[in-house]
């Protein structure tokens, strides 16, 4: 794909696809449940629509018009024994919660994913949920896809994540919810929150206190609607175009403002974008609203520490605006990165050095130096979708065309995203 610099500004008000990580779990919750749950707004991309998948091999009935699901569930002990091999293709959260549920369920299943995903660590969950009885066979002894779950009862655990990870929690209390006796996960910080304020919806009583969550076991889901808020991470990619490219004045509409998400407006803010944020509903427990945007002068910062889980798939957006931005950008304790869709610490730098910018990789993470005109050249996505929007929001101020190789990966977690882009620029 060819996509040429820009003259002009974006503007204009947006709403973005459902939240990702929301839209996972409203089909694994309300498939596991009693009853038939509606969900609204409902991302309709890949990943999410693999999930669904997931749950039409093993019986479940899920009627899809466009974004709105609805979705029949008749509890877990209805679900069916799949007679074909699960496909999570590249989506690591449907691996990694349905690997909780699998190890939990009365029959035997097989799963499988594409290139990048058979290549993510997989002892992460396999690991915890061995060590409350699951019988999990896979290559090399469980770290890799495919995997095998075998018939076994679970035991509740109490377990300390030795990694920051948000899919990792989710699948030891979704484990926990199916095993007998109560399951206690201990974080190291805080990451996403979705699992544990969503499941009281669905009727499941979850405990938390700080970093502590527990679940009692063999607690029954039922039925609920849920309307998914617009996904910040979708959301970042025009954030960002809209600071860093001159006369523009853009307002992403009815965006998810969760408290562990919104990491990547807190460090714009430090970075001296003109940026405010209007919370107008809560969804739920999810703060929705609005957040507008106009072009900045951007400064270089440091950012480290608890707030890298709560902007982990925002790092590569964030990259791209420290280019413009001036002074040194540090990003630390981000070593996670290297088990993403690709290691993003090494396709960020690539790629965005492709197009001029001074960009180093450190072991957890990178050092940019701002501001840096950035030219035109050919880049990839390397087949992930948050490297391929980074890209595109890049060649709107590169100074000639941008050639993006694998530009398909995006319909991972966007597949309106270039026509939601040239909506912004029309004006
Ligand atoms: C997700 C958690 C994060 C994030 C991913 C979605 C989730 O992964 O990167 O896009 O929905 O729980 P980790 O838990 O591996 O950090």
């Amino acid at each position: 794909m060819r996509r040429k610099p820009v003259s002009n500004g974006l503007t204009g008000n947006l709403r973005v696809p459902g939240d990702k990580s929301i839209s996972h779990r409203s089909v694994i919750f309300a498939s596991l449940a009693e009853g038939k749950s509606m969900i609204r707004g409902f991302l309709d991309g890949e990943d999410c629509l693999r999930t669904v998948e997931v749950f039409r091999n093993m019986g479940v009935r899920i009627d899809r018009e466009g974004t709105e699901l609805t979705i029949h569930g008749r509890g877990v002990n209805a679900l069916e024994e799949p007679v074909v091999p699960l496909y999570f293709g590249n989506s690591g959260t449907t691996a990694r919660l349905m690997s909780g549920i699998l190890a939990g369920l009365p029959f035997f299943t097989t799963a499988y994913g594409d290139d990048s995903l058979s290549n993510r660590p997989m002892d992460r969950v396999v690991q915890p949920l061995r060590q409350m009885g699951a019988s999990i066979y896979g290559r090399e002894d469980g770290k890799k896809l495919p995997l095998a779950f075998d018939n076994s009862a679970l035991q509740g655990i109490t377990y300390e994540l030795p990694v920051k990870s948000a899919q990792v929690k989710s699948a030891v209390l979704l484990g926990g919810m199916l095993a007998e006796g109560k399951t206690t996960v201990i974080e190291k910080g805080p990451t996403r929150n979705h699992t544990e304020t969503m499941l009281p919806e669905f009727g499941v009583e979850v405990n938390k206190t700080g970093l502590e969550v527990s679940i009692e076991g063999g607690q029954r889901l039922r039925a609920s609607d849920i309307n998914v808020p617009g996904d910040i991470s979708s959301a970042a990619f025009f954030i960002v175009a809209a600071a860093i490219v001159p006369g523009s004045n853009v307002t992403i509409k009815q965006v998810g403002l969760n408290e562990t998400r919104n990491g990547v407006i807190q460090v714009l803010e430090r970075m001296g974008a003109s940026i405010s944020v209007t919370i107008t509903e809560y969804i739920g427990k999810e703060p929705v609203g609005d957040v507008n945007v106009q072009s900045s002068s951007l400064k270089g910062c440091v950012f480290e520490g608890e707030i890298i889980a709560n902007l982990i798939d925002e790092i590569p957006i964030l990259a791209l605006a420290a280019t413009q931005a001036e002074g040194e950008t540090v990003i630390k304790d981000a070593k996670e990165l290297k088990v993403k869709e690709t290691d993003r610490i090494i396709a960020v730098c690539d790629n965005l050095r492709v197009m001029g910018a001074e960009i180093t990789p450190t072991e957890d993470g990178m050092i940019i130096q701002g501001p840096t005109p950035l030219c035109g050249g050919e880049v990839t996505s390397v087949g992930d979708h948050r490297i391929g929007m980074m890209e595109a929001i890049a060649s709107l101020i590169t100074d000639g065309e941008v050639v993006i190789h694998r530009p398909e990966s995006i319909n991972i977690s966007y597949p309106g995203f270039f026509s939601d882009l040239d909506f912004l620029l029309e004006k």
